[in-house]
């Protein structure tokens, strides 16, 4: 099936409003026609979050609250004649932190049943996915992404391969057994002491590193299932191995209690506060383990392009603004490769607004009594 996206039976000038609250990014858009990014507000949580190594559920629920009204306000701003100018709204109800999707899915319902407008719910998952429909004026829109394709979607809570055969005909692959491959970049991150989010702190500290090592893969042979928990205790490991090292030879030189080169007491390996550890070794860390993600990802991504026939493959979700998997999956894969711009990679409402006029476009609307599905899967 080579043909071009089927074109949906909604006039190009359908806008809809669309709120993304489903982990720790604030976000709206106003979305034309299912492609146009008339707006795109995010108002990212990250420093908030930063100083725990991860997202709170609970401050990320009340940060949402206060953040929501001005991000709306700053998304309508964007479009002529303001609420005049939107023909429906739209709000992410899974997958995610609950209390984080009910501040958007409440706010979108409230909005939408004011106002006399259709709802629609949008997989998060989905919404991913159709971050590669958007254009951002002034850039020229291009042909939408055809039929049959295979999509990766690598998140910090995510990471799958699909089928799609149609706008909402979705065939899950294979996903992980373990963590998100985002949550491995962000914990392994974590080991190396370096910041949070990990993903581009991995990326930095990995770029020019003349290899040494290697480290596993996890293959799960004959499925397009992913595991990266053992990659990241593989890690785990060698840094536990290097703190005990630096600590013999400091205790040796020091004929004493072990000491860091600024002179500051160090602890055992592999307790609470670790060992410094040194920037080239952090960097072959980073290195060793960003290709070893980056080589599963993108064979079994390319392996189900070609077993399915796919004429492109769609890279989603926040890992998708790795540079090092842009480039390796794109140099594997015979066919194209579509990547959405590095700013619609990470979470945001714009990816919301896309795939709410494709539902729409086939039918698809919500009513008020749609809950939040925290485990929402794709497809479902
Ligand atoms: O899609 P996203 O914004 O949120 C979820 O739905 O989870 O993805 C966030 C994840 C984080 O784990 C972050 O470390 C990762 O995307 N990420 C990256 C890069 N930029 C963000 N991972 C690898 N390389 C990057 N450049
Ligand atoms: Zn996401």
């Amino acid at each position: 099936m080579n043909e071009p996206a089927t074109k949906p039976a909604l006039p190009d000038d359908f806008t809809i409003l669309a709120l993304e609250t489903s982990c720790d990014e604030t976000a709206a858009a106003v979305v034309c026609g299912g492609r146009t990014v008339l707006s795109n507000i995010v108002a990212s949580q990250m420093a908030l979050h930063q100083r725990f190594g991860g997202v709170v559920p609970e401050v990320a629920s009340r940060q949402h609250i206060l953040s929501l009204v001005p991000v709306i306000e700053a998304a309508l701003r964007a479009v002529p004649g303001g609420w005049a100018g939107i023909n429906a709204v739209a709000a992410t109800y899974g997958p995610g932190l609950s209390g984080a999707l009910l501040t958007g899915l409440n706010a979108a319902k409230a909005l939408a049943w004011q106002r006399a407008l259709p709802f629609i719910g949008v997989n998060h998952l989905e919404a991913h996915i159709y971050a590669n429909w958007l254009i951002t004026p002034p850039e020229q829109p291009a042909a939408p992404p055809a039929f049959p394709l295979v999509a990766l979607v690598v998140s910090g809570g995510h990471t799958l391969l699909a089928l799609l055969r149609d706008h909402g005909d979705y065939t899950l692959l294979g996903q992980t057994r373990d963590d998100a491959a985002g949550e491995a970049f962000d914990k392994v991150a974590r080991i190396l002491g370096l910041d949070y989010p990990g993903g581009p702190a991995i990326q930095q500290a990995a770029q020019g590193v003349l290899p040494v090592g290697t480290l596993p893969r996890a293959w799960l042979r004959d499925s397009y299932d992913f595991s990266f928990s053992g990659l990241k205790t593989a890690v785990l490991h060698k840094v536990q191995e290097r703190q005990e090292l630096t600590v013999r030879s400091l205790s040796k030189a020091t004929g004493g209690e072990p000491k860091t080169p600024r002179g500051r007491a160090v602890s055992p390996p592999a307790g609470a506060s670790p060992v410094p550890l040194d920037a080239a070794f952090v960097g072959q860390m980073a290195y060793a383990f960003q290709e070893s993600v980056v080589d599963v990802l993108s064979a079994k991504a390319v392996d189900a392009a070609v077993r399915y026939g796919a004429v492109a493959i769609l890279l989603a979700g926040g890992v998708a603004a790795n540079v090092r998997l842009r480039k390796e999956l794109t140099q594997r894969a015979a066919i194209p490769v579509i990547c959405p711009p590095l700013a619609l990679c990470t979470d945001n409402a714009a990816m919301v607004g896309a795939a709410a006029y494709y539902r729409f476009a086939v039918g698809v609307q919500s009513g008020w009594a749609l809950e939040v599905v925290p485990n929402l899967r794709l497809g479902a």
